[in-house]
């Protein structure tokens, strides 16, 4: 029995939660979450919703799972930890490095580095990068390009590369070295130019000049999420990450596609860097490769990024680096139980149809009201954008997406809100109708929030 007087009293007392302000969190305690099933929570007040957050991008199979929970458990009762590290290893972790490379084929991936979540896999891409080009002795290619609004953790390096001052500022000094192009986006952007054509050549003219005004031997990767999420869900011209490929390659640049919310279907397509055609040198990801069941993450190389280090025979090529939780058994046990269900449930598929519907219910909804400034995504990932000034595009403040939540949690949805944005990241198993319940909720959420304007 849950003692929800309890729970309600010591709410976020003596805690502080990630990306709030502890006293935000006193004054606005958050929903407790008591049990969830199929694409439902439930939280200490009994009220069920539908989860349009899906965990935090990562519970693309629902929380009812019972073949990636069996899995778990099993694992636990075999053989609950071992470490990776020089020396050892275990059977789950040999079995998953295996069947990995099947799902990431089509990438020309042939090397798995595992993690222990997003940040991590960011962390480990931007170090092997470096070391890539030390080993094969362009010592000088120590910098990173990245793109404003992208987001990638929150470890140094992950802050350093990421567009968004909220995640930079308080953390200062970062990283020397790391430089930002505009990302290519038609909503906001500073050519005042709204065809996506456009503004995609526009952009990657921009890291050209960059990685040549920096001089191409000091650039060691130019690293993008194949679609923007936490930034606001920016969904790039289809040219774009192909042309950032070209001049990669051209300036014997590394590409890092960071899949960490696109791999495993959440665009329609199994993987980011595969919506767009792009075969990048090194991708990252985390969150949905366990379906948020045990935290995992990992980098992939490709060939090219493999040769290197691995006809390596000085000191250059031994990788120093690596986690307690690399590879931990019970993770990868959890991984490939969800891999298979993953290509059994068809969730890319799914994600293409149903996500559809949800695009269009939420085009509908900017047309009616002013305060949906704009409504974007790919897939099951969409942004409602919300504005005070649809003119001027002025960025709505807390108190309206605050109504936004609050009228969307009483219909029967929890949605999430990141500045003026209200992010959708539904499991990738909703209905039709799970979606309508969504943009129905959507709907109430916009009526309230255009009355706090
Ligand atoms: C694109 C991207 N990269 C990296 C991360 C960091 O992952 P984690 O929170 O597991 O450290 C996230 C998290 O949302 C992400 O969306």
């Amino acid at each position: 029995m849950i003692d929800s007087a309890f729970l309600k009293e010591n709410n976020a007392r003596y805690l502080w939660h990630p990306m709030a302000h502890p006293n935000d969190m006193h004054e606005n305690p958050p929903k407790i979450f008591v049990s969830a099933d199929g694409v439902e929570l439930t939280d200490v007040d009994n009220n069920r919703v539908v989860d349009a957050v899906g965990g935090l991008w990562n519970v693309n199979l629902g929380y009812s799972n019972t073949t990636i929970k069996q899995a778990i458990s099993k694992q636990l009762e075999v053989l609950p930890y071992y470490s990776s590290f020089r020396g050892t290893t275990t059977a789950p972790l040999i079995e998953l490095s295996v069947k990995i490379l099947d799902w990431f084929k089509p990438e020309g991936m042939c090397r798995t580095f595992f993690t222990s979540g997003g940040s991590d896999s960011i962390e480990t891409a931007l170090r092997l990068a470096r070391q890539y080009h030390k080993v094969r002795g362009e010592r000088d290619r120590t910098k990173f390009i990245s793109l404003r609004r992208g987001y990638h953790g929150t470890h140094f390096g992950g802050a350093s590369i990421n567009g968004n001052a909220n995640f930079r500022r308080n953390y200062e000094p970062l990283l020397s070295g790391v430089y930002h192009i505009p990302a290519p986006w038609d909503y906001r952007n500073p050519f005042e130019e709204t065809d996506p054509q456009k503004i995609a050549k526009l952009c990657a003219n921009l890291l050209e000049e960059e990685i040549i005004f920096q001089g191409p031997d000091t650039v060691a990767a130019f690293i993008m999420e194949p679609v923007l999420g936490a930034g606001g869900v920016i969904v790039p011209h289809e040219t774009f990450m192909p042309l950032a490929r070209e001049i990669c390659t051209r300036h014997g640049v590394l590409m890092i596609a960071d899949e960490v919310i696109t791999a495993f279907g959440r665009t329609g397509a199994w993987t980011g860097s595969r919506l767009w055609n792009v075969q990048p040198d090194m991708m990252a990801f985390a969150k949905a490769i366990t379906n948020g069941y045990f935290p995992l993450g990992g980098v992939l190389l490709n060939e090219k990024v493999v040769e290197s280090f691995e006809s390596n025979r000085d000191s250059f090529g031994a990788i120093g680096h690596g986690y307690t939780y690399s590879g931990h058994p019970v993770a990868c046990a959890a991984a490939l139980a969800t891999l298979e269900e993953t290509a059994r449930l068809e969730v890319a598929r799914n994600s293409r149809v149903v996500g559809e519907h949800l695009q269009n219910g939420l085009k509908k909804l900017e047309e009616k009201y002013e305060v949906a400034g704009n409504t974007r995504g790919i897939g099951l990932m969409a942004a409602i954008e919300l504005v005070s000034d649809p003119e001027k595009k002025t960025p709505a403040g807390k108190v309206t997406s605050a109504a936004f939540f609050e009228a969307a949690y009483q219909a029967g949805v929890m949605i999430r809100v990141s500045g003026n944005n209200i992010i959708l990241s539904p499991p990738l198993i909703v209905t039709v109708d799970d979606v309508q319940r969504i943009v129905n909720a959507a709907d109430l959420g916009l009526a309230a929030a255009s009355k706090t304007l």
